[in-house]
């Protein structure tokens, strides 16, 4: 079976899944889309090298093996369709609706869930309505927080390691074949605000256009790269 969303390809192959990176960049619910030569393969690389930090301390994600250049094998989740946002520091759709100024610090890790649907602008809703929904029971949505959290904390740590600052990101999970929560989906600079003095390292190159977004989604790989070789 294949899924095809905005910037990837779900195959389900026997006990597997492949999850083919696509060169498309989105923003704005799908209404600003351009192709990137090159950028599928940044993504999936970075996913792969931050998935297997993350499991070497001892996170579980869908993650088995990268598949040069766009492609990871990853084990089949059932995905809950939502996002889940971990912010450490004010931005984007935070200022809009919170007030604030980018870059301000949060006081603790501030984890928000978002609705996958585009036509509706991606609802937030709290855990009531995940329950009263039938998206995710309370058990579920408080081990998505608890995870979302310490995986937020994990790769603040690994950023900060060449003094870049980790502002906010996205991640989706599902369940295993087990009923485990596991994180799937990308981590990369379309799913986090990384920042350096200033610097933006991430999509808001592209939302607000501000130059190249290939050029610094390829300083992230390279960063990712030699931390992971550290
Ligand atoms: O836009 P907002 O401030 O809510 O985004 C918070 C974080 O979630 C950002 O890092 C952004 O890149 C990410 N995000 C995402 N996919 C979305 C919405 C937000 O990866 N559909």
């Amino acid at each position: 079976m294949n899924y095809e969303g905005k910037t990837k390809i779900v195959k389900v192959t026997g006990d597997y899944a492949l999850l083919e990176f696509k060169d498309d960049i989105t923003a704005g619910d799908g209404l600003k889309h351009d192709v990137l030569t090159g950028k599928g393969s940044i993504c999936a690389e970075t996913t792969a090298i931050l998935m297997k930090y993350l499991s070497e301390k001892g996170i579980k994600t869908h993650l088995v093996e990268y598949i040069p250049p766009r492609t990871l094998k990853v084990i089949p989740l059932k995905m809950f369709p939502l996002e889940v946002v971990v912010r450490l520091k004010k931005a984007g759709s935070f200022v809009r609706r919170y007030g604030g100024v980018e870059g301000e610090d949060l006081p603790v890790p501030l984890v928000e869930f978002f609705i996958k649907d585009d036509e509706r602008h991606d609802p937030m809703v709290c855990v009531d309505h995940l329950e009263i929904l039938g998206i995710a029971t309370r058990e579920q949505a408080e081990k998505m927080k608890e995870a979302a959290v310490k995986i937020t904390l994990a790769l603040k740590e690994f950023f900060e390691r060449a003094n870049f600052e980790l502002w906010d990101i996205k991640y989706e999970f599902g369940l295993d074949k087990d009923g485990n929560v596991v994180l799937g989906d990308e981590i990369s600079p379309d799913t986090f605000r990384l920042r350096k003095k200033g610097e933006i390292f991430d999509k808001d190159v592209y939302r607000r256009d501000l130059g190249d977004p290939l050029k610094k989604y390829r300083e992230v790989l390279e960063l990712c790269r030699s931390l992971n070789s550290q």
